[in-house]
């Protein structure tokens, strides 16, 4: 094959940030009535967005993250459904449609953990991770995807026909003893990511991963009120020397929903203070 001198591709990339950079866009996000999911619904409201708030269980912390989301002026609501039931997740998203008219973002957060060594783990502490980290995430993504499709691309929206963002975990690439339900269900998502992210990029569909280190969530409560825990177990594991907050995960999460990532599909992005750096080698290599 010649080239051509006189061939330039076509440019088709979106103008620079428009602030609010997620103006118009309708969001949901499964598991935010408290910790990260709250952050990045919050975030989401921040950044111009209308939010469905999925929780199970914790009506009050709904409530109040669909409050929070009021009083800056952005729609919101709450829904009650457990991602690893197809019946639920399925009414979730009619309930998104039905009150808001699209989507354009959907974040697969919620996320369960339950710990126990693989000899004394029982069948049931191994089913109800994989049924919520990882099923849950195929029925959200499987419902997300048949929504871009009908919707189109909106260029007065964004320059995607949809976002798909998938909150992992750093444990997507390092083991850990005693969490092997839950590691096996991050490894799976990350591939799972991977292989939806190449099967609709040409829709201009965008799937991507944010994997966090250690946050102050209330999954991570032991390690934040101890200071022996803290001090000397998980700063040694976190080379920047600090937890991460809610926000460093929010604010990098509207930035990948918004049209400056809009080249950015099939990645995995890791806020997680170097905690992927091999930390054990600092000072013992
Ligand atoms: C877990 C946290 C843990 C972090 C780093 C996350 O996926 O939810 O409990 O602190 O990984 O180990």
């Amino acid at each position: 094959m010649s080239a051509d001198q006189n061939y330039t591709p076509p440019n088709d990339m979106p103008p620079g940030p428009i602030y609010p950079m997620l103006a118009g866009q309708k969001a949901l996000v499964t598991g935010a009535s408290k910790g990260l999911g709250q952050a990045m619904a919050i975030g989401f409201a921040e950044a111009g967005a209308d939010v469905l708030v999925n929780y199970r269980g914790d009506r009050a912390g709904a409530e109040d993250t669909v409050q929070m989301i009021e009083k800056l002026g952005r729609k919101a609501v709450a829904f009650e459904a457990d991602v690893a039931s197809e019946e639920q997740t399925q009414a979730m998203f009619r309930c998104m449609i039905e009150t808001f008219g699209r989507m354009d973002i959907c974040v697969s957060n919620a996320a369960v953990q339950m710990n126990a060594p693989v000899d004394e783990m029982t069948l049931e502490q191994w089913q109800r991770v994989i049924d919520v980290n990882l099923t849950g995430t195929f029925l959200c993504a499987r419902e997300a995807i048949r929504q871009f499709k009908k919707q189109g691309v909106d260029r007065s929206i964004s320059y995607s026909m949809g976002k798909l963002i998938l909150i992992s975990s750093v444990h997507d690439i390092i083991p850990w003893e005693g969490h092997a339900n839950y590691a096996a269900a991050k490894g799976g998502m990350m591939l799972f990511m991977k292989s939806l992210a190449q099967e609709v990029a040409h829709l201009r569909i965008r799937v991507n991963s944010i994997a966090p280190g250690a946050i102050r969530t209330p999954m991570n409560v032991e390690k934040i009120t101890s200071p022996e825990i803290y001090q000397q177990q998980l700063l040694n594991l976190i080379p920047c020397k600090r937890i991460g907050e809610p926000e460093d995960v929010s604010r990098l999460a509207v930035w990948l929903a918004s049209d400056q990532a809009d080249y950015i599909h099939g990645s995995t992005i890791y806020p997680d203070g170097g905690m992927l750096l091999y930390p054990g080698f600092i000072g013992a290599g």
